[in-house]
């Protein structure tokens, strides 16, 4: 076995998965890389200080908040997953979305931001953004090419993109977008939570990607992290550069439990995605439902990009009620759930209900029939969990 772990491309993507990143033979046969905490690196010598130091951009281990060796195996996963070559772990998904924004973005710029995007990002461009004088236009997610170049303006100097948006789940033709901006050399920034590894943002002119690892590469619900992935070196060093004046760092610990969910990414997904969308297509029949707004499923709103676009499906979707049908109604099923949790964040082991209704904030209404929940399914059998959403939706009768 080779002493690092570096498995190239040419294996299956659950290969490379089980192999990125690993130490191989450095840390005495042990399969995992440890995990290494400390602040301070100690230098063989003071010329070889001077040296390093001033290579702040390598991953030269100077000082900790540069990150481990732990992190970096982390980082060697992300650009698996992702089809990147530069990776940077950061302490949160929200982490990976402002550290981007602000290492693109200065005083007097312009930034389009889409108008189902995260609602933390969305707040972070009304606060923080604004507060350093620059401007945000939300835009309808689904635009085209010709849309955003209207959209454009001189000082424009960042597209910001999710998709789908993670509420409502509006499909973007990326490579249609990436196109317009690159034409007024504006980066295309990509939240690509969603699409995982099933989207290759750097196939589709994406400039940085951004990942909430806390949700399935973490997988299990019990580590806030986000990463910020790049294909060219001078984007790379951007975004390290402003992760670094921020002093942004995420614990070696958290690094080593995210490392060990990506081992296991490749199976949970699968199993989540044939799991979420057997629940989707039940739903779809179920005549309290007017809509299910999942993206692999034919028939819903973004279903063509997502079938040109992506190899496969996360488990998160959303389901829209018939006209008519009192939020009071939906709420009141979801608290009747057993099995689906109520609560934020996704991408762990366990199914997840959350009303949409209410608590997004919108320029433009999605415009749905009637009033809409999340759901996010787990590991558990589908069946299982349809029978509690049968037993839940007996209550909107
Ligand atoms: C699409 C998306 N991006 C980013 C984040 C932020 O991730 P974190 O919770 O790790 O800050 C979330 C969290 O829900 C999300 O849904």
């Amino acid at each position: 076995m080779p002493d690092d772990h570096a498995p190239g491309r040419r294996y299956a993507f659950e290969t490379r998965l089980g192999h990125v990143g690993r130490p191989g033979t450095r840390t005495h046969g042990f399969v995992n890389p440890p995990v290494v905490r400390g602040s301070t690196v100690l230098q063989p010598s003071c010329e070889d200080r001077r040296k390093s130091g001033k290579d702040r951009l390598s991953q030269a281990l100077v000082y900790g908040v540069m990150g481990t060796p732990t992190h970096h195996a982390l980082e060697d996963a992300i650009c698996e997953i992702e089809g990147g070559t530069r990776c940077q772990i950061v302490s949160s998904g929200l982490a990976a979305v402002t550290v981007p924004l602000l290492a693109y973005l200065k005083a007097g710029d312009h930034v389009l931001v889409p108008d189902s995007v995260y609602g933390p990002a969305r707040s972070f461009c009304n606060s923080m953004l604004a507060r350093l004088g620059i401007e945000t236009t939300y835009y309808q997610p689904t635009i085209d090419a010709a849309g955003i170049t209207a959209l454009f303006r001189p000082n424009t100097a960042v597209l910001y993109t999710e998709s789908p948006g993670s509420h409502t789940f509006e499909m973007q033709d990326i490579p249609a977008l990436a196109k317009a901006a690159h034409a007024k050399g504006i980066k295309l920034l990509l939240d690509n939570t969603w699409g995982i590894h099933f989207f290759q943002p750097f196939r589709h002119g994406v400039d940085v990607s951004i990942q909430a690892l806390t949700k399935y590469v973490g997988g299990h619900s019990d580590v806030l992290l986000g990463s910020i992935t790049t294909a060219a070196d001078e984007d790379w060093e951007r975004v390290r550069n402003t992760a670094m004046a921020l002093g942004q760092y995420a614990s070696s610990d958290d690094c080593w439990l995210a490392l060990r969910g990506a081992r296991t990414l490749a199976v949970r997904l699968q199993h989540q995605m044939e799991a979420g969308l057997t629940v989707a297509r039940w739903l779809a029949a179920r005549p309290e439902v007017a809509q299910v707004l999942h993206p692999a499923l034919p028939g819903a709103p973004g279903h063509d990009i997502w079938k040109r676009d992506f190899t496969g499906a996360c488990s998160l979707f959303g389901v829209v009620f018939q006209a008519g049908t009192s939020t009071e109604a939906v709420e009141a099923m979801i608290d009747s759930l057993e099995l689906f949790g109520i609560g934020a964040s996704w991408g762990g082991y366990e199914s997840l209900a959350l009303p949409t209704t209410g608590t997004i904030t919108r320029t433009f209404e999605p415009g749905f029939a009637g009033p809409a929940m999340r759901l996010h399914i787990g590991l558990e059998d589908p069946a299982d969990l349809i029978a509690d959403l049968e037993r839940g939706l007996a209550l909107l009768r």
